[in-house]
């Protein structure tokens, strides 16, 4: 007797599941693609119901829809964990003066940098936000980003901060990649309180979180606060009284850490037990101990030292040997790294933080999904996952990394639907 499914792709000459450890792939078991040759993957209502080799399930499954795989490869739809949409304009004037040799550090203490693209978000409605950020989703997805966080932080006060909050519920609800939202309103310093740190952090603790804890208990969700901490932003102990105060108001917390200093951010984030630590070049020893020891995971983001031209990049075997999870994510944002495409990061990660194409893909799936709490639902084919996968235009995955500034992907499908 055959069952009815949605959708029946079949014929794969590789399909990766990307199977879960009880969790992430930690350490040395980073890599596990669970590949199946001649695979095929069965969905319904926008999950996978079966995965295997091709002969059984298309004698089991009839299907309204059916997609022949044969030579090409299948995998989850990456998940980018970090990215800092929505953001207004772009900072190419300053990339210019970078080339001349000003530092990213000197331009943004100058009053440029973030608080450039600050003033311009501001002034920016909500529609106006959607309209400038929805074609950067658009590319996400045709690269294969089928779910992405998104951070605020280019408010930074707090009505700028909500009405980037609106902006990104909105953009989740007007196409294909599926948006978690992060708060993030301690990016920088803005203006109005230039030297005087200390008052801008009172004024987090006072107003801002308590109006983003509102905003999400409105909703009936949970958002990621997120702290840049780093000299010239947020110290260890502004970054701490910021995520404390940010755990009793209900956020669950994210870091940037030790992006150019590594001040103690990441161990911090482990003894809070945030989702996430994020960046991590500059990160000291005893601090990748404790993410061996700890369930935050680590997210390399090699095209943000990339795009600023440094040639320090996460220090991914350390982690991988201290037991680490290890994640991967663009950053994309208009100061450091303008980049949409997670196989661009792949392939950064293959060549600059020494991973092998598997370990990269699984740092791009399923402990990417798992850098924002989803790792039980999105960034696996294994059957009662998401159905959000991609299929690239070639038979083995390995292409991936290897080869870099085309797209491979030639459709994407979320929750079952082909939607590139
Ligand atoms: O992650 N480091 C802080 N934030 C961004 C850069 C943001 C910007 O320059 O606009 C980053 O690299
Ligand atoms: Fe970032």
């Amino acid at each position: 007797m055959t069952e009815h499914v949605d959708l029946l792709i079949h014929s794969a000459g590789q399909l990766c599941l990307v199977p879960p450890h009880d969790g992430p792939q930690r350490g040395a078991a980073l890599g596990d693609l669970g590949l199946i040759a001649d695979g095929a993957l069965a969905v319904a209502d926008g999950r996978v119901v079966a995965a295997g080799p091709s002969a059984a399930l298309r004698a089991r499954f009839r299907a309204t829809q059916t997609i022949d795989a044969a030579g090409r490869c299948v995998l989850p739809g990456f998940v980018d964990p970090h990215t800092h949409l929505p953001w207004q304009g772009d900072r190419a004037a300053e990339f210019e003066q970078r080339l001349a040799g000003a530092t990213y550090m000197e331009i943004m203490a100058a009053g440029g940098g973030i608080m450039s693209t600050v003033r311009q978000t501001r002034r920016a409605t909500v529609a106006e936000l959607v309209e400038a950020n929805r074609p950067r989703l658009a590319r996400m997805l045709r690269h294969g980003t089928t779910s992405a966080e998104a951070k605020t932080g280019y408010g930074l006060d707090t009505a700028a901060e909500l009405k980037q909050l609106d902006a990104i519920m909105a953009l989740g609800d007007s196409q294909p990649v599926e948006l978690t939202p992060t708060f993030l309103p301690a990016h920088a310093v803005p203006e109005e309180y230039r030297g005087d740190t200390e008052g801008y952090v009172r004024y987090l603790l006072e107003d801002t979180l308590p109006a983003g804890a509102a905003w999400m208990r409105a909703r009936g969700i949970v958002l990621f606060c997120d702290v840049f901490c780093e000299d010239g932003a947020f110290d260890l102990d502004q970054t701490r009284r910021i995520l404390e105060a940010a755990t009793a108001l209900g956020y669950r917390l994210k870091v940037h850490a030790d992006e150019f200093v590594g001040l103690g951010g990441t161990k911090l984030a482990v003894e809070l037990g945030a989702v996430s630590a994020d960046h991590l070049v500059r990160t000291p020893e005893a601090d990748i101990i404790a993410l061996g020891r700890g369930d935050t995971v680590a997210v390399g983001l090699p095209g943000t030292p990339f795009g600023l031209a440094h040639h320090d990049y996460t220090p991914a075997k350390a982690i991988l040997a201290a037991g680490g999870a290890l994640a991967l994510a663009t950053d994309l944002n208009p100061g450091t790294t303008w980049c949409e495409s997670m196989p661009m990061v792949i392939a950064l990660a293959c060549r600059y933080m020494g991973l092998t194409q598997a370990q990269a893909v699984v740092a791009a799936t399923l402990n990417a999904a798992w850098a924002i709490g989803r790792g039980h639902d999105v960034g696996s084919l294994t059957p009662g996952f998401q159905a959000d996968a991609i299929i690239l235009g070639v038979a083995d995955y390995r292409q991936l990394g290897y080869r870099y500034g085309t797209n491979l992907v030639e459709t994407v499908i979320k929750r079952g639907q082909v939607v590139v």
